[in-house]
């Protein structure tokens, strides 16, 4: 079954899919924007978690459970601060979505989540590391090709749009009409065109279920109900 790479407004700790992926810092103690959002959805465990993995260099990834998340596993991997592109940022953010995706093929993982990693407080210009992010998934997945769904999770709508227009210019557009109608209604709601039934199984209840082996996707009427709108603008709390 071919790979789906998807490009969703939402908010990241909702999502429930085998691993979403943390822009953290190198201490991986937590911090602001998505990174203070997944350790606050997460809960104190992740941290004690955390503070037994020593650190990751930029670049690199480590995994952690998902904990109170409704997603299995952490990915945590650490971004480049932009400082004008002439110190290796590009390479740098290459290997973040690279070695995300080795850990995850490694745990035979087949749903991941990337937010826009170092597009908020490290600073890189989105439109450039949305470009990143899409060519190097491209190329890992011709290395790991197990992968059912690879999601582009974005806080904001018109980040969303950036990463559809790089998904149809890379012949993603089958994979985005494959879903289209089936995660229609979850998109619409998502992005305030409607609203998904939240109790009833309906079609879009099987958005983004996790797969555990030895079975198929499962609709399960609470999945719709994890899909939790936002507006795109970051909160407060989430220090961005
Ligand atoms: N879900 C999805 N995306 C989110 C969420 C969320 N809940 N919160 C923020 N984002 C988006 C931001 O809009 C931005 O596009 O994640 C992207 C990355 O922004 P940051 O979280 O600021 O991460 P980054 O730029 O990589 O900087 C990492 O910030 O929070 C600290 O501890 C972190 O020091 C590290 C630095």
């Amino acid at each position: 079954m071919p790979v789906k790479l998807r490009a969703l407004h939402a908010d990241i700790t909702t999502l429930v899919v085998d691993a979403i992926v943390n822009a953290a810092n190198a201490t991986l103690l937590g911090g602001g924007g998505v990174d203070g959002a997944i350790h606050r959805a997460a809960g104190p465990g992740l941290l004690d978690e955390c503070r037994r993995l020593g650190g990751c260099r930029t670049g690199e990834a480590k995994l952690t459970s998902g904990h109170r998340l409704p997603a299995r596993y952490v990915i945590h991997t650490v971004g480049p601060v932009w400082r004008g592109g002439g110190s290796g940022e590009a390479a740098l953010l290459s290997a973040c979505y690279q070695n995300a995706l080795r850990l995850a093929a490694d745990q035979n993982l087949t749903t991941i989540a990337f937010p826009s990693i170092s597009t908020g407080v490290y600073g890189y210009p989105f439109a450039e590391a949305a470009r990143i992010a899409v060519r190097s998934v491209h190329a890992a997945l011709n290395t790991w090709p197990a992968f059912e769904e690879v999601i582009f999770c974005c806080f904001a709508e018109s980040d969303r749009l950036v990463y559809q227009r790089l998904l149809n210019e890379n012949g993603d557009r089958g994979h985005a009409a494959a879903i289209g109608e089936r995660n229609r209604c979850a998109a619409a709601h998502l992005n305030g065109k409607g609203d998904v039934n939240r109790t009833a199984a309906g079609p879009c209840a099987d958005v983004l279920v996790p797969k555990t082996p030895g079975n198929t996707t499962k609709t399960r009427p609470e999945v719709s109900r994890l899909l939790s709108p936002h507006d795109g603008r970051p909160s407060p709390a989430d220090g961005v």
